[in-house]
């Protein structure tokens, strides 16, 4: 049984300041003890290196995991402005988004950097979510499995194991747009991802993997695209902001859980 998880990606947003309110919202907004239903859904925020710390403390109560949005895959070194698995193993961050489609697009992420992190942050117990993609070029043009699968295999071919890694499933075209996919597209997409896990690693290896949906995921549609057999979460960009819109997903993931 996959759990759930509803992970929310902050990306470059919020401060420490505003952190205590944030969680203190979303726990009235939900309602209930999130460590009472963690056999059932998950909860997680990517936040920037600078509230890490601070969303640690405030979510270990609530058994809510934090991420990171990026690591280096060296340990150490004269890289200017980047920070190590170790750094962030050194403040108990325990989780990290790895090739999200901001950072292919931006910063130059490529195939072999995003395998090369997957990699790292498995070698050390820090859980990857690792994303893949296509634009809306891509899709046009009928590429979207080729597409896909070139991210992945880069990534399982550099993996022995995939231990704990998940993949994140975000057509770049429905990020920020307010045009999700609709749950049958994300549906196909993600039963793809896991047939190319099970040719790669196995029937157990498929199985086990946790394939998350993201863009433009809110609380009006998380549920539909929770219901599909190979959507096992949700990667919330916008509507993970506040507190009352990512406690309705949540409770709407909670639902679907039952
Ligand atoms: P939105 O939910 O704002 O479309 O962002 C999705 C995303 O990029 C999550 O990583």
């Amino acid at each position: 049984m996959r759990v759930k998880l509803l992970a929310g990606n902050w990306k470059m947003n919020k401060t420490n300041a505003e952190l205590p309110a944030f969680f203190a919202g979303l726990s009235t907004e939900l309602r209930i003890e999130l460590a009472a239903v963690q056999d059932k859904v998950e909860v997680l925020f990517a936040a920037s290196y600078t509230l890490l710390q601070k969303a640690l403390e405030l979510a270990g109560p609530h058994k809510i995991r934090i991420a990171a949005q990026n690591c280096h895959w060296l340990e150490s070194g004269a890289y200017t402005g980047e920070i190590s698995l170790g750094m962030l193993q050194d403040i108990g961050v325990r989780a990290v988004l790895i090739g999200h489609s901001e950072r292919r697009q931006y910063y130059g992420e490529t195939d072999q950097s995003v395998a090369a992190k997957t990699k790292a942050a498995l070698s050390k117990g820090i859980t990857p979510i690792t994303c893949v993609g296509e634009t809306l070029e891509e899709r046009k043009a009928n590429k979207t499995e080729a597409v896909v699968q070139r991210q992945l295999l880069a990534v399982l071919n550099a993996v022995e194991q995939p231990g704990d890694l998940i993949i994140a499933y975000e057509p770049v075209w429905a990020i920020g747009t307010g045009h999700s996919a609709s749950s049958a597209e994300a549906q196909d997409v993600h039963a793809f991802i896991r047939q190319v896990v099970h040719q790669k690693m196995g029937k157990n290896a498929a199985a086990a993997m946790r394939i998350l949906y993201g863009g433009s995921a809110n609380p009006a549609n998380i549920a539909e695209l929770l219901t599909q057999p190979d959507i096992d979460g949700g990667l919330v960009g916008g509507a993970s902001l506040k507190p009352d819109d990512f406690a309705k997903m949540i409770r709407a993931a909670l639902e679907v859980a039952h």
